[in-house]
Order: C-alpha cells, then structure tokens, then sequence
C-alpha cells in the first residue's frame, strides 16, 4: 500500500468530532506500515509507533497532515513511541496544552475521560467499539457482570442499554476511579453500577454471591504478569465464575492474542461450559482489517443452557 493512499484513509476519516482508530497500521495490510496505528481524539491526532521503524515516509504524511490541520480540524499531533523506556511522547503539532491532562471525548453518543501521555493507555480502547455497541444493544435488563473492566467502558456501554444492575470489577484502582467518573460524566440517572477495585481471583465468592448474571463480560489482557495470562488463566476464569451465571446467561468473551485463535475458545468453552452454544463473533469496524482475521481482536458471543 502506497503512502498516499495511507494518507487517503487518514483524510477521509476526518474531521471527526468522536474519538475512533483511523488507521490500523498493525493489521499488517500495509507494507512499512505495521508498527504504526494512528487515533483521533478530538482535537488530537495520537499516533503509536510500537517498534523502531524508518519513520521518515509517517514524519511525511504527519508532515501533509498538518498543511491541512485546520480543515481536518486537527490542533495537536503527538507521537508516543512504545519502544522507548517510559513510551515518551513527542508533540510534532500543536502544544502541550493536551497532553497528560484529562479531557473529554465521545464515542457513539458515551462521553469518556481520556488521557494522553500520562500512560500507556489513554483509558479508552477505540479497538472495542463494536464490542460497546454489541453490549449497550443487549443489556436492557440484564445484570450484567464486567470482568477487567479497566475504566468501564463496556460497563458504561450496559448501563447505557438500561441494564437492570451493572457491577465492574477490576484490580487497578485508578482505572476504576476513571470508571466512577465516566460513570458521572453520563446522564445515566438512577442505574445500579457497582465498582470493585481487586483481583478477580480474590473476589470470586463475592462476586458469584451477587449473581446470577444474565451478561458476563470477560475482557482480559492477553499475559499480564502474575494478575492473568490467557493461556493459564482463562479457563479459571470459566470455572471460577461458571455459578455466577444465570440458566440462560450470555456470554461475551475477548480475546486479544494474536497467537491464539477462535478454537481457543471454542476448546475452552466445550470443556467448562459445554452446554453453551457459540452465537457470533462480532465484526471488527473496517478499519481494524487484518491480513489474518483469527489474529485480530475476537470478541466472541456464546450462550449457555441452549445446547442440551
Ligand atoms: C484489556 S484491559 C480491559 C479493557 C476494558 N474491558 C475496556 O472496555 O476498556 C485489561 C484490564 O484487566 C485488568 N486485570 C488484569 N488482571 C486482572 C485480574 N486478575 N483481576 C482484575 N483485573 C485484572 C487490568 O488492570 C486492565 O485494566
């Protein structure tokens, strides 16, 4: 794929006043291009490098970007170098006045607080839309369960869809403040949102004694030292939290390691729940495109008590 038409994409993804992924450069569909990924969090343009690369041909196109920064209603451009100690981040347009401070975006109607530079994440993962849509189509109702909610997203997105009851758990306390306050953030009146600050494992009796659930959400990292690793843990996960589950519960379950595929969960979910019948695997927005579509993100569907 040509540089220009890299720029093509970028343009026609803007102006834009939601935050949203515009370019997926780690899709791997773009020869030199797989190491960057390119975001929009209105009004900055949030470009990820993950490992080190020739940057001149993406200092060129940030280069065109900017000549037409106003028409495409972009005011910062900076650039978080992953590969670098600390991810340090580098302001090629615009100032620092939005970096590391917490500001407001949208997506789909949901406000969020993101912050740019102060971690590695900004707190909002623009790879999960379509799982947010799914979940805020499907909650009316529900109580619905959201394991590693980070800074409840998905969450926020149930609440959203008039779930009955929305409890999200996960051990970073500050991702769950961050939560609290997008919970605020939404005029989601009354709804019962619950936030726990711990490790899943350490809260399990807890956790299943406020159920059942008719929606879990089980959103994990794919290896996070010691707190989870997909391969080890995600069939604990299953049994730990298999009482929990309502007779006819949901289940949307995400997995993000490039490495394992959807018969990884299809194997795990046949020897833990075998009466769950697999339902959809919801689709990545277009501009997620992968060369391998078993590699990108899977955000898998399954119900159980349908299968006797
Ligand atoms: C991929 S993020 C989740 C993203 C989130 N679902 C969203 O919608 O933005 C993974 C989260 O899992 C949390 N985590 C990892 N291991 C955990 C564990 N054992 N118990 C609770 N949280 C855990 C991390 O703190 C992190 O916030």
């Amino acid at each position: 794929m040509k540089d220009n038409s890299v720029y093509q994409m970028l343009a026609q993804g803007l102006p834009c006043d939601q935050a949203k992924r515009l370019f997926h450069g780690r899709g791997g569909l773009f020869d030199g291009w797989q190491q960057v990924n390119i975001e929009i969090y209105p009004p900055v343009l949030w470009v990820i490098i993950y490992q080190q690369i020739d940057e001149q041909p993406l200092l060129a196109l940030l280069e065109q970007l900017k000549a037409s920064a106003a028409t495409l209603a972009i005011e910062h451009i900076y650039i978080q170098r992953r590969f670098q100690a600390a991810n340090p981040v580098q302001v090629f347009m615009g100032d620092e006045s939005m970096l590391e401070t917490d500001f407001k975006v949208s997506e789909a109607g949901l406000n969020y607080w993101v912050n740019l530079g102060k971690n590695q994440n900004s707190g909002l993962f623009l790879d999960m839309s379509a799982g947010r849509a799914w979940v805020r189509e499907h909650s009316e109702g529900k109580s619905v369960l959201n394991l590693f909610s980070y800074t409840c997203s998905l969450g926020l997105a149930a609440a959203a869809g008039s779930a009955r009851t929305v409890m999200n758990v996960d051990m970073a306390k500050a991702a769950i403040k961050r939560g609290q306050r997008n919970l605020a953030l939404n005029d989601l009146g009354g709804r019962s949102v619950s936030f726990i600050a711990q490790d899943i494992f350490k809260m399990v009796k807890k956790i299943n004694q406020r159920g059942p659930f008719d929606l879990l959400i089980a959103d994990p990292p794919s290896f996070q030292s010691r707190a989870f690793d997909v391969r080890r843990d995600y069939q604990k996960l299953l049994e730990k939290f298999k009482p929990a589950l309502a007779a006819d519960a949901t289940l949307v379950l995400c997995l993000n390691s490039p490495a394992l595929g959807v018969d990884f969960m299809h194997g795990l979910v046949a020897k833990v729940l075998p009466e769950a019948a697999f339902v959809e695997r919801l689709a990545n927005p277009s501009v997620l495109a992968d060369a391998d579509e078993n590699a990108s993100l899977k955000v898998l569907i399954y119900k159980v008590g349908v299968k006797k």
